[in-house]
């Protein structure tokens, strides 16, 4: 397949690198900001900006909207795609049906629509990630759409699965809880170390530990430690008082403990 990215930010990075690594050109990339889409082409064999949303005479079969999810109803609108393209969005939350509904539309073409949605976390000019083993969830709206999007990505993953919208909205908010989430908690705990000139990297180990067990566990809680799982509640006020100039952080620190000694109860209970 020959494939046109319209963004060229996180997800791009790494998307377009490996369809080009399985034998899959991308010979275009529109990007708002044409420096962006630049630095994105500069990494690829053979692919050319776009300079606007007009793809009409492109000989791409595959278009992939790579932008935020906010972003996709206003971009989607003003897209011209040659006849028979298969337009993709890359998003957790977004439902197919927006795309069909715009592309019916906005399109004078007929025009297929899907979702190729990688399940990772994906930052723009790290190291081209390995495809092998991320969960790619595809759906569409016909079945040789899907059959061609599934083909595509088996080329790429060795974990490619049929998600509908309901079931990927799910996938994505655990994703969310499960990166995002604790990716920033992690950088709270960065300020902290950093606020008291301390090493984060003493941090590391007990980082790499609670992920292992946590993936190793049949559930989580199984394994949750520190605390509000102990109910030392001596302790707890201590880190209270610690961070009563920090209110948002003592918030956060309240609900997650809440949170803990509920599912402890929980726990119990079952
Ligand atoms: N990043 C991830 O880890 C990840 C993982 C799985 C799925 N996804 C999905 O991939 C999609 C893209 O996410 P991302 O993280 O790659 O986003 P991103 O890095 O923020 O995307 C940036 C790209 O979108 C363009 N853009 C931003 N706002 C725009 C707007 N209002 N109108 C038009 N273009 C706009 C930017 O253009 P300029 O910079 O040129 O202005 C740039 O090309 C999302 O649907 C997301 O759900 C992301």
């Amino acid at each position: 397949m020959k494939i046109s990215f319209i963004g060229a930010g996180n997800l791009a990075w790494h998307l377009a690198i490996a369809f080009e690594n399985a034998g899959h050109p991308v010979s275009e990339v529109y990007s708002r900001d044409v420096d962006h889409a630049r630095r994105l082409v500069s990494m690829l064999y053979d692919a050319r900006l776009n300079p606007d949303l007009n793809f009409a005479e492109s000989s791409s079969d595959l278009f992939v909207l790579a932008i935020p999810d906010d972003a996709i109803e206003e971009v989607t609108a003003r897209l011209v795609l040659p006849e028979n393209a298969i337009l993709v969005h890359t998003s957790g939350s977004k439902p197919l049906e927006v795309l069909r509904r715009l592309m019916d539309i906005y399109s004078d073409v007929p025009v297929r629509t899907g979702v190729f949605y990688p399940l990772q976390t994906f930052t723009e000019s790290t190291p081209a990630l390995s495809f092998d083993d991320i969960p790619l969830c595809i759906e569409a709206d016909d079945p040789d759409t899907e059959e061609r999007l599934v083909a595509l990505g088996q080329e790429m993953s060795s974990v490619v699965y049929l998600v509908d919208s309901q079931e990927r909205k799910v996938l994505h908010l655990a994703a969310v809880f499960a990166c995002n989430f604790t990716n920033y908690l992690l950088g709270v705990a960065k300020d902290l170390t950093d606020a008291e000139e301390l090493e984060f990297d003493l941090l590391k180990p007990l980082i790499e530990e609670t992920i292992r067990k946590a993936l190793d566990a049949p559930h989580p809680a199984q394994v949750q430690t520190g605390p509000a799982r102990r109910g030392d509640l001596d302790t707890i006020s201590l880190h209270l008082d610690f961070l009563s100039d920090k209110p948002e952080l003592l918030q956060v620190y309240q609900l997650l403990s809440d949170g803990i000694q509920r599912t402890v109860v929980r726990t119990q209970r079952s």
